[in-house]
């Protein structure tokens, strides 16, 4: 699993688009009150509040410290725990699992299923959205190509987003129990908030690429990847970012 640093502030006054747009995902999820729901990778606890706010019981878990702490200091009433995608455990079932742009950090998405088929109970709910094939494509293929003409091609392997395809992804799910009821992939080309560069996106997301280079080094190698994305990623005077998602909706099949 990807050991990333978050920034909760920067994450939440800057990059919001990233829990605005999981609220559409509330719709397929339906939460009803009085269901057990497990938010899992809640961050700063935004999608998890609306959940609480159907009436359902729901707990909210991350695995960055920083994150669970800005999640409690936003919603004292909610309960969240400091726990990893890829190894938690609870005493009671959940009605439904719910995970928002988290998969996409987890490489290791096999033990990430086990844990969610293994907390839902016979019939319970998988409502995922994350990455799908080819997702942000044009900004990998920029970061790739400057790390590798200016030496540093060994920092490429630092992320390893997974971005799977729906057949792949749903053929995952099958093995661990959940039976696949929706599933779509989409573009979503995604606008940057008023001001910030692809390069604060770079920042946010991508830090582990640079990281160990000194200042003047990272931020040439910035403005090499931003000068090739200005024709594919930069529209009226905006960035955006070539986002695809997967959604999926998934059902636990005891057999
Ligand atoms: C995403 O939400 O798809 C994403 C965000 C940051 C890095 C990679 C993917």
């Amino acid at each position: 699993m990807v050991d990333k640093e978050w920034n909760s502030n920067l994450y939440d006054n800057k990059h919001s688009y990233v829990f605005k747009y999981g609220e559409g995902l509330l719709d397929l999820l339906k939460p009803a009150a009085g269901e057990k729901i497990l938010d899992l990778g809640c961050g700063t606890g935004h999608l998890t509040k609306l959940i609480a706010d159907s009436g359902a019981d729901v707990i909210g878990i991350d695995n960055s410290e920083e994150m669970i702490e800005q999640a409690q200091k936003n919603y004292p009433s909610i309960q969240f725990e400091k726990m990893n995608a890829t190894d938690f455990s609870f005493n009671n079932k959940f009605d439904a699992v719910f995970t928002n742009a988290v998969l996409h950090w987890i490489p290791e998405k096999e033990k990430v299923i086990n844990c969610v088929s293994n907390s839902l109970r016979d019939g319970g709910r998988f409502v995922a959205e994350f990455g799908g094939k080819n997702n942000v494509n044009n900004v990998v293929k920029a970061i790739h190509k400057n790390l590798r003409s200016s030496g540093y091609e060994q920092n490429i392997s630092r992320l390893n987003w997974y971005f799977p395809s729906i057949g792949e992804y749903t053929a995952l799910l099958e093995q661990f129990g959940l039976m696949v009821k929706f599933a779509s992939h989409f573009d979503r080309d995604t606008f940057l908030d008023d001001g910030l560069n692809i390069t604060d996106w770079l920042d946010m997301f991508g830090k582990e690429f640079f990281d160990g280079m000194n200042l003047s080094e990272k931020l040439k190698i910035h403005k090499s990847i931003a000068e090739e994305l200005k024709s594919t990623n930069f529209r009226e005077g905006k960035w955006f970012v070539d986002y695809k998602r997967i959604r999926i909706l998934a059902v636990k099949k005891t057999m």
